[in-house]
């Protein structure tokens, strides 16, 4: 299974082969191909650590909800750390019984790995993911209606395993709206702006996550390079904005026939890195892309990708998102939770999810570390030079190199900004 995988990318590599996408589906993903009709389902050493494992499955979610928010929003850009929310839910399943715990546990993929220590584990993966050396910032937060009696029961585990007390609302939404803020301020240190939004009214049950991320390089980019250039944001028309260049970039690279595009990652310090999807072709619809995203088919990419030397430019980009991805979610499996939910071990009052709320800052500059390549990467010989130019819509995902976690995706159609 290893060395065809590899032998198609680098097959796909010289523009020739086709690289399957079928990671994801257990069913098709890992025939051996030697056997006859007998399907054998190789486990991957990776996911047998219960954090990697936790790591896919709230990833996967997170793939979802990304696509929900894409296909809502096609011609905007896209901007999500889908973790921060993951977190919200994850937590709020420690007070939802019976099919209010099923319906978050399927949209989490938590019905998938056999852990009895789910929570536990999750906290690890909020320490590795959210240390000081990956640069990233991630909070989340569960806020109830007014005066409503919270069960002991609920608020210990909650602040055991997440790190986080729920908010009770005053019911004064200047005073709600400001102690949110100031909150938010404190757990991103002032890196988040103050929402200017609202309080929303009718809040049962409002979930919060908020996250941010600067990305440092590797291999800093020389600012000097640095000029206004063309982005196409489709086929008739282009902006000028400031585009980073290296001509020598050492990246890990793939064409993926497939899927008619071109794969490309950049390692940032912290053991995190960016893979780009590119198109072919200057298009806004890259759904066919995002229908391939999964945790496993990141992690299959992430392994089979060869280095290349390229003459690489990207753009100077600051994102950022201060929203509600209720819709999306509704749209997810989670319709019951805003409906009539079972949250009987956080109080005995009905209540129900209400708003889903989140914020979201990420950039990247020539900012990096040092100016030589990390050594041990040595690119393949190529025979003819390779340019990889994200001068029209792309995706790009950030992920944890340790534990494969996505922390952040976006849909970039326009790099000025939403
Ligand atoms: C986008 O591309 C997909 C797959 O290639 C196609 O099925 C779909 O119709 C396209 N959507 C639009 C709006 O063109």
């Amino acid at each position: 299974m290893q060395a065809l995988m590899l032998l198609l990318w680098t097959g796909a590599l010289l523009g020739q082969g086709s690289c399957q996408n079928n990671a994801g589906s257990p069913e098709e993903g890992s025939l051996d191909p030697d056997t006859t009709g007998v399907p054998v389902e190789e486990e991957d050493p990776f996911y047998k650590v219960p954090v990697n494992k936790l790591a896919a499955a709230v990833s996967n979610f997170g793939y979802d909800l990304y696509r929900m928010r894409s296909s809502g929003s096609p011609t905007a850009n896209v901007l999500l750390s889908p973790l921060s929310v993951a977190t919200a839910f994850s937590a709020l399943s420690l007070g939802a019984e019976q099919r209010t715990e099923s319906s978050l546990h399927r949209a989490l993929y938590y019905d998938l790995i056999s852990n009895p220590d789910i929570h536990g584990t999750y906290k690890e993966l909020l320490a590795s993911v959210t240390a000081p050396q990956k640069n990233f910032k991630s909070a989340s937060r569960i806020v109830f209606e007014r005066k409503l009696r919270v069960k002991s029961s609920f608020v210990a585990p909650l602040e055991k395993f997440y790190g986080t007390r729920p908010r009770i609302l005053t019911g004064n939404p200047r005073m709600d709206l400001q102690e949110i803020n100031n909150w938010m301020q404190a757990q991103m240190k002032g890196k988040v702006a103050r929402s200017t939004r609202e309080m929303p009214s009718g809040i049962s049950i409002l979930l919060l996550g908020v996250a941010y991320f600067k990305g440092q390089w590797v291999t800093k980019f020389d600012s000097r390079k640095t000029s206004l250039a063309d982005f196409h944001l489709d086929e008739e028309r282009t902006v000028r904005v400031p585009m980073m260049s290296d001509p020598k970039a050492l990246l890990r690279y793939g064409l993926d026939s497939d899927l008619s595009c071109k794969i490309a990652q950049l390692p940032l310090t912290g053991s995190m890195s960016i893979i780009f999807f590119l198109p072919l072709k200057v298009t806004q619809n890259l759904t066919l892309i995002e229908e391939s995203l999964t945790s496993e088919f990141i992690h299959d990419i992430d392994r089979e990708l060869k280095t290349v030397e390229a003459v690489l430019t990207i753009p100077k980009l600051k994102l950022s998102f201060d929203g509600e991805v209720t819709k999306a979610l509704q749209e997810m499996k989670l319709q019951s939770l805003f409906d009539s939910p079972d949250f009987s071990k956080i109080t005995g009052k009905p209540i129900k999810l209400t708003q889903v709320e989140h914020r979201a800052v990420f950039e990247w500059s020539e900012d990096g570390a040092g100016t030589n390549p990390s050594p041990g990467l040595q690119p393949a010989r190529l025979t003819f030079p390779l340019d990889y130019h994200l001068n029209q819509p792309f995706i790009f995902v950030l992920r944890d190199t340790d534990t494969g976690a996505l922390l952040f995706i976006g849909k970039i159609l326009d790099p000025r900004g939403t």
